[in-house]
């Protein structure tokens, strides 16, 4: 998993209508934030995330935000035209997981446009840097400089922001997204990550407990070396040792450790906050990852239960999802901009093309149980992912350059009725469309 949250939020910042005086007023008050200071001094000390660019020799670390498929159809609807550039901004990249992604992902699938990589690590810059280097990537940019310091810099605009772990450390995350906001190009969108409360238990009384042990005025080399000594003694009762939701404290090494339990600022957003921030700047959130983990309906499958669910707002119902589930560490949203008009992808389009992730169709059928249901685990939680007798048929024929209508045809060679392809497509788009598998594919055509 990409990222983390903390602390109490720092009053609103107040923003000018002027430009050039917000800008002014943001790097006056960062100056003399201490704890963004130390949070700039941690991230130079230790990266985030830990990473060697001699790995990207051997794999290519796929995650959410970003995924190119998830920015075509979650942002764009399936809807924005392969053969546009895309002009992607990563704010607050660090060591480049989804820079080095999303710039991978368009090289290979020949995507005009570039990825701007942006953190004011130098630390985070270089191995981010080395990462690429080894996949010779020729469409990174890079922009070593605050976040805050967006609005007026010239940059952009960009047609999809990443912003994945970074809000809930800035001082005043809604100032952190209005900066985003002053670069997004009209129509585009975000991928946001900020840390939940309910699967982070555990950490904020560790943070609490080292805060006071080793202040964030010590060096961060002796705060790690208290950690350490702390971790080897962790009480039997401390939630941290029963929560499995994260390893970063015991896998990600002294950077994992840091950012996890010594992060001089992080916060964790509930549902309903997330969304109220959210609102506050204008945005408007088009989907939680993964759809189906925000859906109550799925843990609760007795009538008079949904009836009551179903007459929720869908914010409303990601709550009740997000404090029964308890096991959410983190939220993954994608969002636009409030007034921007409402994408809606279809599916049955004979023009729409299905496309997996990192998974091919045959494969996914012959995963799945006798009884139709596909074996997925979202951190700890099983729910039940039901998909028609006829998926066996249809997957393995999502190959991402089929059409919908091919899919169809095919189908309706074998002497299949049409009704039945109708009802069984559906039904698969949609199950698989709810646990982020299957989505559709950006259209490419002729633009001479
Ligand atoms: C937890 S790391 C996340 C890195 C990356 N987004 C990921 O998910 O792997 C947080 C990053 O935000 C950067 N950061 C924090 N405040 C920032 C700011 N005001 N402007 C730019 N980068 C910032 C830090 O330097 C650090 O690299």
């Amino acid at each position: 998993m990409r990222n983390k949250r903390g602390a109490p939020m720092a009053p609103s910042r107040r923003t000018s209508g002027n430009l050039a005086a917000t800008r002014q007023a943001v790097y006056a008050e960062d100056m003399t934030d201490s704890t963004d200071e130390h949070l700039a001094s941690q991230y130079e000390a230790y990266p985030y995330p830990k990473r060697d660019p001699r790995e990207e020799a051997k794999r290519l670390i796929v995650g959410t935000p970003s995924h190119i498929r998830e920015i075509d159809y979650w942002i764009f609807g399936g809807a924005r035209s392969a053969s546009l550039p895309l002009n992607a901004l990563i704010a607050g990249g660090g060591t480049g997981d989804a820079t080095v992604m999303l710039a991978q992902q368009m090289t290979t699938l020949k995507r005009p446009g570039t990825v701007t990589w942006l953190d004011r690590s130098s630390a985070a810059r270089s191995i981010a840097q080395g990462r690429a280097a080894v996949r010779k990537l020729e469409n990174v940019l890079w922009e070593e400089r605050s976040l805050l310091d967006l609005p007026g810099s010239g940059l952009g605009p960009f047609d999809y922001i990443d912003c994945c772990g970074v809000l809930h450390h800035l001082p005043d995350p809604a100032e952190g997204l209005r900066a985003l906001l002053s670069v997004l190009a009209p129509g585009g969108g975000m991928g946001l990550m900020v840390y939940a409360p309910h699967g982070r238990t555990g950490v904020y009384m560790m943070q609490e407990a080292l805060r006071r042990l080793a202040p964030a005025t010590e060096q961060p080399s002796q705060r790690l070396d208290v950690a350490r000594r702390v971790m080897r003694h962790l009480p039997e009762t401390q939630w941290l040792r029963a929560n499995r939701h994260f390893d970063d404290h015991i896998n990600g090494g002294d950077a994992g450790l840091y950012d996890l339990l010594l992060n001089p600022r992080d916060r964790a957003y509930t549902v309903p906050e997330l969304d109220a921030l959210l609102a506050s700047v204008g945005l408007r959130i088009v989907c939680w990852v993964e759809p189906v983990r925000y859906d109550p309906i799925a843990m609760l499958p007795e009538p008079k239960l949904r009836a009551r669910l179903e007459a929720m707002s869908p914010t409303e119902r990601a709550a009740v999802a997000e404090a029964l589930a308890g096991n959410m560490a983190v939220h993954i949203v994608y969002c636009v901009r409030a007034n921007d008009p409402v994408r809606s992808p279809d599916p049955m389009a004979d023009a729409a093309v299905p496309v997996l992730r990192e998974v091919d169709g045959q494969t996914l059928a012959s995963g799945l149980r006798p009884d139709g249901t596909l074996p997925v685990m979202f951190d700890g939680l099983r729910l039940p992912i039901a998909l028609p007798p006829l998926a066996t048929a249809i997957l393995p024929l999502v190959d991402g350059v089929r059409s919908v209508g091919e899919i169809r045809a095919t189908l309706a060679g074998r002497g299949l009725k049409p009704d039945a392809i109708e009802k069984a497509w559906r039904a698969t788009f949609t199950t698989l469309e709810r646990i982020n598998r299957l989505l559709l594919a950006a259209p490419r055509l002729n633009l001479d």
